[in-house]
C-alpha cells in the first residue's frame, strides 16, 4: 500500500459539518467571529484578517506598506511566488543567503544588503523552524524597516514561548490544504496596525466574491484531497496514475505536484480564489481546537523518525525534533549522496515523499538587485532536500515503515 505525500487529519464529525454547512451556508459571519476570537488569544494586540490564501495576505501587505521602487529583502530560500508578487508590485528585491544551521535567513548577512532604499524584510520560518527573530527585529528597529513574518509553515512554533507571527508588523499564516491547521485553502493575516487592517478589510469586501464556479472547483479539489489522504484509497485512486505520469509525462506530474506554488501564470491574480465558505471556517475552528493534540502526535512521530534516520551517514536531519519550540509540521532531511536514486527507489516502494526542490529563489529568473552573489548555502542544499510525511492521520506502524524504507534505500 502506498503512503501519500500529505494527509488531511479530519474527524468523522468534520465530515458531517462539511455536509451540513454546504447545505446550510447561512450565518457565516458568526463563524468568522468565532475563528477570529480563537486566533486573537494566540496573537494578543494584533488584528486578524481571514483570507482565501496566505499569498493574498502578502500581496495586500506589500501593496499597502510599500511604494514602487522600494527595496525589500527576502531570504534566498523562501516561497518563490512571494518574490514574484513583490516584483509584480514593482518593488526591488535583494536576497540574503540562509544559515547552514536551520536554512533560515542568515542574520549576519542582512545588514550588508541594507541601503537607504531598503524599506522592509520578509523572513520565512522555513519548515516551521523559527528564525533568529530577536536579532532581525533589532535590525528592523535600528534601520526603520517593516518586518513581515512568513509563518505559512510555522503555526504554533514558538520563540521563548511566544508564537511566530507576534514579532513582525505583519505575520502571514497559510491554512491551505497542505497546512496545519487547515481551512482547506485559506490564510490568516496578523497585523500590528489598525489602519492597515481597515484598508485590507475594505479591499477584500470590494474584490473577493462568492463566485459559484470558483467555489465548486475548490470543493472538487478538497474532496479529492480528503480521499487521497488515506493510504488505502490513495493506492487505488492515485498511486498508479502518479507512477504512470512520473515515467511517461514528468512535466504534467510536476505541474500537478507543485500546482500550489502559483508559478505557472505570468502574473499573480489577487482575485483568483473565492471567499472562505462556512464549512471551511468550521473545519478551521475544529483544527484550531485540535492543534495541540495533532502537534503531540507529530512530535512523537518526528522523534521516532529522527532517531531512526540520524544514525545513517548519508542523511542529515534538518531540524532538531527534540526541541520544544517547534510544530513538527515538516520533517525534512538532507541527502548527501545519490539523492535522485534514493528518491526514485522510495517512490517505487510506495513511499511518496516530497522532493523539496522549490525554495531556491535565485533559480526562477527574477530580476534581483544582488544577482551576482553566490548564495552558497542555498545552492548546497537545493536539490538534496526530501520531505517525509509526518502526519497525525498516519498510524505509528506506517511511520515505522517509512523509516525502514528510507534506511533501506539509503544503504
Ligand atoms: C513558506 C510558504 N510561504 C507561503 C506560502 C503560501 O501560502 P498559500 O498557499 O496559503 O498562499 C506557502 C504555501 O505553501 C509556503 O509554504
Amino acid at each position: 500500500m502506498a503512503i501519500p505525500f500529505f494527509s488531511l487529519d479530519l474527524k468523522k464529525i468534520d465530515f458531517l459539518t462539511i455536509i451540513r454547512d454546504i447545505f446550510f451556508p447561512w450565518n457565516k459571519s458568526k463563524k468568522v467571529t468565532k475563528v477570529i476570537s480563537t486566533l486573537e488569544k494566540r496573537y494578543p494586540n494584533r488584528k486578524i484578517c481571514l483570507l482565501p490564501s496566505g499569498r493574498l495576505g502578502l500581496y495586500l501587505s506589500l501593496k499597502y506598506l510599500f511604494k514602487k521602487g522600494d527595496e525589500i529583502i527576502f531570504s534566498s530560500m523562501s516561497f518563490p511566488l512571494y518574490v514574484k508578487i513583490a516584483k509584480q508590485l514593482e518593488l526591488k528585491v535583494r536576497l540574503v543567503d540562509v544559515s547552514n544551521k536551520d536554512l533560515n535567513i542568515d542574520v549576519n548577512k542582512i545588514e550588508e544588503q541594507i541601503n537607504r532604499n531598503t524599506k522592509g524584510i520578509v523572513v520565512t520560518h522555513l519548515f516551521g523552524n523559527p528564525c533568529d527573530i530577536y536579532k532581525i527585529k533589532n535590525i528592523c528597529e535600528r534601520k526603520n524597516l517593516k518586518l513581515i513574518e512568513d509563518c505559512a509553515q510555522s503555526f504554533n512554533s514558538k520563540i521563548n514561548d511566544i508564537e511566530t507571527g507576534n514579532f513582525g508588523d505583519v505575520g502571514i499564516v497559510s491554512t491551505s490544504l497542505l497546512k496545519i491547521p487547515t481551512t482547506l485553502s485559506g490564510g490568516i493575516l496578523i497585523l500590528k496596525d489598525q489602519e492597515l487592517h481597515s484598508k485590507i478589510i475594505n479591499w477584500v469586501e470590494m474584490n473577493i466574491s462568492d463566485n459559484f464556479i470558483l467555489k465548486f472547483k475548490l470543493l472538487i479539489k478538497i474532496l479529492l484531497s480528503i480521499l487521497n489522504s488515506y493510504p488505502a484509497i490513495y493506492s487505488i485512486l492515485s498511486d498508479k496514475i502518479f507512477i504512470f505520469l512520473k515515467s511517461y509525462n514528468p512535466r504534467i506530474y510536476r505541474k500537478i505536484l507543485y500546482s500550489g506554488m502559483g508559478m505557472k501564470n505570468d502574473l499573480y491574480n489577487p482575485k483568483e480564489r473565492p471567499a472562505l465558505s462556512k464549512f471551511q471556517l468550521t473545519i478551521g475552528l475544529s483544527q484550531l481546537n485540535r492543534c495541540e493534540e495533532m502537534n503531540k502526535i507529530r512530535k512523537e512521530y518526528s522523534q521516532l523518525i529522527q532517531t531512526n534516520l540520524e544514525k545513517n551517514k548519508n542523511i542529515i536531519v534538518v531540524n532538531d525534533h527534540f526541541k520544544d519550540n517547534y510544530n513538527h509540521q515538516y520533517f525534512v532531511i538532507f541527502i548527501k549522496k545519490n539523492f535522485r536514486e534514493i528518491y526514485e527507489k522510495l517512490f517505487k516502494s510506495g513511499i511518496h515523499v516530497m522532493d523539496e526542490n522549490v525554495w531556491d529563489c535565485t533559480k526562477y529568473g527574477f530580476e534581483i538587485e544582488n544577482n551576482h552573489e553566490n548564495f552558497t548555502v542555498t545552492k548546497n542544499f537545493d536539490g538534496k532536500l526530501l520531505r517525509i510525511q509526518n502526519n497525525s492521520l498516519l498510524k505509528k506502524n506506517q511511520i515505522e515503515k517509512i523509516c525502514k524504507k528510507i534506511v533501506d534505500a539509503s544503504n
